[in-house]
C-alpha cells in the first residue's frame, strides 16, 4: 500500500491504530471511540482547570458523546469530507472535543493560536478556503472585521453563544464516523518560513501510527499517568501530544486554560499530581529565574518524567531541573510542524549529554549533509536532513506544491536547521539556516512581522530579526525606516508594537524597535536580515558582494 522508509517496521506497528474492517482509518476512532470498545469508557480522559481554578473532568465516553454531537451538528450544516473547519479558541475543552468532532465527519481540522490578530486570521482562512470556524464571543470580533473578505467562510460558530449551545444540546450523541482512507487529510496548521505568507502544512490520518510510537518512546506514557503538555493546540505540539497521542494511549490529560505563571504552574503540578510533563525551554528558564525557594513551597514529587521541545534546551536549565526534581530532568525532543512527530530525542534509554538533542528515533534516518546532499564528517556543521518518506510526514503544503517540493533535495528532506552529529551519533542543534525566528518556542516568520509594520501609516520599510535572549531564546527585533516627516519617538515604538499585536499576533510583536535611515538590501532589493543580525550582534558582516551600496 504505502512505501514508507522502514515499511516493514510500520506494518509491524499496525496495531498502534484502530482500523475499520474495510481497512479505512479515522484518527478519531483510535483517539476516542476505541476506548469504549475496549471497556475503558469510564476512564478519566481530560481534567480541565480554568483561570479561576474551576475544574471540569471528562471521561472517554463523555468525550465520545460530545464530539459526536459536534459531528452531527457539522453534518447538519453541510460540512463534508475534505472541507476545512478551523478552531480559533482558547485552551478550553471545546477545542479538544471539536477538533475530534470535525475529524469524525471526514473534514480537515485546522487550528489557529488564540493570540492571532485579524490579518493573520485572514491569511489562514483565505488560503485554506475554510468553510466554518469555531470561536468565542470575545475572539469573534477579530473574525467579524474580515468576514466580508472571506466568501468561502459560510459559518462562524460561537461556542459560548446561547443559540449554539442549545442547538448542540439537541444533537444526537451517536454518530457514524466517516471512514476516511489512511492517506486522507486529517488536520492542517499554518507555519512560517523566511519569505511569503504562512504555509498550510497538511497531515494525513495514517501519521498517527508514528505519532503514537514516538509518544511511547519519548514521553514514556503509562496507563496511570496524569499527563500535562503545556503547548497550545494552535501549534503542532498541542495537537499531536496533547490531543492525538496521549488520548490514543488512554492517558489522563490535564489542560490549563490560563497563561504561564511560575507559581501557578507549580501549584497545578502539586494539586493534580502531574506525573509526565512536556513543556518548552523558555518556560523552564522562566521557572529557573524565579528561584529554587519557590519550588520548595510545593510538593512536586508526583513528577516521574519530563520532556522539552521547540527550541534549544541549554545545559544550564537542564541541569537545574535535575537538581530541583531530584534526579529527573527534561528530555529534549526535536521535530517540526512538517515532520508531524518527534524525530530526534533524548529517550530514557540513552545516556544524557547536556546540550545535545539526543539521537534519531530507531525508525528515523537522520543525517548532517552538505549543500550537495553528502554527509559531512562527525563534528562538522551542516544541514539537518531526514530520509523521506515517513508516516507522519506532511502530505502537502496547501495549494503550494512548489513550496512542498522545495523541502526535498538529493533524496533528503531538508529541515532548514543547521546541526552537528558527534562520533557517538548524538545530534547538536546549531541554528536555523534561514531567517525563521523562534521566540518563547513559537515560530514566527520575519516577513509577516515586516508586513504588519509596513501597514502602519508613516512606516516606509522594516527588517525583522531574531535577537538572542537569555530567557526567550530569541526576541523579535525590528529595524524600521520612517517617512521623513515622522518623528522617531518612544511613543511611536509603543504604537507600532500595539499595531503588530492587533493585526498579526499578540506573541509576534517586536519587543525591540530601532529606527534607522536605510535597510541593507541586495541589488535586487531583498532585505538582508543576515547583515542586520550581524550588526546587532557586533559580528563580522561577511560576504557583501551581492549587497547594494550600504
Ligand atoms: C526548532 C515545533 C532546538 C527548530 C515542534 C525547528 C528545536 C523548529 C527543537 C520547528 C529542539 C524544535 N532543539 N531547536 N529540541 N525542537 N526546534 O514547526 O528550529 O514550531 O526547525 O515545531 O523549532 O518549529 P515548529
Amino acid at each position: 500500500m504505502n512505501s514508507f522508509t522502514n515499511n516493514e517496521f510500520w506494518e509491524s506497528k499496525s496495531d498502534n491504530v484502530s482500523w475499520f474492517t474495510d481497512t479505512n482509518l479515522n484518527i478519531a476512532q483510535t483517539v476516542l471511540d476505541k476506548h469504549i470498545l475496549e471497556g475503558n469508557g469510564d476512564k478519566k480522559a481530560l481534567i480541565f482547570e480554568d483561570d479561576q481554578g474551576n475544574v471540569t473532568e471528562f471521561t472517554f465516553s463523555q468525550l465520545v458523546s460530545q464530539s459526536n454531537k459536534v459531528a452531527n451538528f457539522l453534518s447538519k450544516n453541510v460540512i463534508n469530507k475534505g472541507d476545512r473547519v478551523f478552531l480559533f479558541l482558547p485552551r478550553v475543552p471545546d477545542l479538544y472535543i471539536n477538533f475530534l468532532g470535525i475529524v469524525k465527519t471526514g473534514a480537515i481540522a485546522g487550528t489557529m493560536f488564540s493570540a492571532f490578530g485579524s490579518d493573520a486570521l485572514k491569511d489562514r482562512l483565505e488560503n485554506s478556503g475554510a468553510k466554518a470556524i469555531f470561536t468565542t464571543k470575545e475572539l469573534a470580533d477579530r473574525i467579524q472585521t474580515i468576514r466580508d473578505e472571506l466568501p468561502e467562510l459560510k459559518h462562524v460558530f460561537i461556542i459560548d453563544d446561547e443559540d449554539y449551545i442549545s442547538d448542540l444540546e439537541k444533537e444526537s450523541d451517536v454518530f457514524s464516523m466517516f471512514h476516511t482512507r489512511p492517506e486522507d487529510y486529517a488536520f492542517m496548521l499554518y507555519t512560517s518560513g523566511t519569505t511569503g505568507k504562512p504555509k498550510g502544512i497538511v497531515h494525513a490520518h495514517y501519521g498517527l501510527i508514528q505519532q503514537i510510537e514516538s509518544a511511547k518512546i519519548c514521553l514514556d506514557l503509562k496507563d496511570d499517568d496524569i499527563y500535562w503538555c503545556t503547548a497550545d493546540p494552535g501549534w503542532v505540539t498541542g495537537i499531536v501530544y496533547s490531543i492525538l497521542t496521549n488520548l490514543s494511549l488512554g492517558v489522563t490529560t490535564f489542560i490549563h486554560s490560563g497563561r504561564f505563571d511560575p507559581e501557578k504552574w507549580y501549584s497545578l503540578i502539586a494539586k493534580h499530581k502531574i506525573t509526565v510533563w512536556y513543556t518548552a525551554p523558555t518556560a523552564i528558564r522562566m521557572l529557573m529565574a524565579k528561584g529554587d525557594a519557590l519550588t520548595e513551597k510545593y510538593d512536586l514529587s508526583s513528577l516521574r518524567y519530563l520532556a522539552s521541545v521547540g527550541e534549544p534546551l541549554n545545559p544550564e536549565p537542564l541541569l537545574w531541573s535535575k537538581k530541583i526534581f531530584k534526579g529527573k530532568y527534561f528530555h529534549d525532543t526535536w521535530w517540526q510542524t512538517e515532520t508531524g512527530s518527534i524525530m530526534i530525542a533524548n529517550t530514557p534509554e540513552i545516556e544524557l549529554k547536556p546540550g545535545s538533542m539526543g539521537k534519531p528515533l530507531p525508525f528515523v534516518t537522520a543525517e548532517i549533509i552538505d549543500d550537495d546532499g553528502n554527509p559531512v564528517a562527525a563534528g562538522e556543521e551542516g544541514n539537518l536532513a531526514i530520509k523521506p518518506p515517513w508516516p507522519s510526514m506532511m502530505r502537502t503544503v496547501w495549494q503550494n506544491t512548489e513550496k512542498y517540493d522545495s523541502y526535498f533535495k538529493n533524496g533528503w528532506y531538508i529541515s532548514g536547521d543547521r546541526a552537528k552529529k558527534d562520533e557517538e551519533g548524538y545530534f547538536w542543534f546549531v541554528g536555523r539556516a534561514d531567517d525563521v525566528i523562534k521566540t518563547s518556542g513559537e515560530r514566527v516568520g520575519p516577513f509577516e512581522v515586516e508586513s504588519a509594520l509596513i501597514s502602519f501609516e508613516g512606516v516606509v520599510e522594516a527588517g525583522v530579526i531574531g535577537k538572542p535572549d537569555d530567557i526567550r531564546g530569541e526576541i523579535i527585533k525590528a529595524f524600521v525606516v520612517l517617512k521623513p516627516d515622522v518623528d522617531a519617538t518612544e511613543e511611536l515604538k509603543t504604537k507600532l508594537q500595539e499595531h503588530v499585536k492587533k493585526h498579526l499576533a499578540g506573541h509576534a510583536y517586536p519587543r525591540e524597535i530601532e529606527f534607522i535611515d536605510k535597510l541593507p538590501k541586495t541589488r535586487s532589493g531583498k532585505i538582508m536580515r543576515r547583515i542586520l543580525k550581524a550588526k546587532e550582534l557586533g559580528q563580522p558582516i561577511g560576504d557583501t558582494s551581492t549587497l547594494e551600496e550600504y
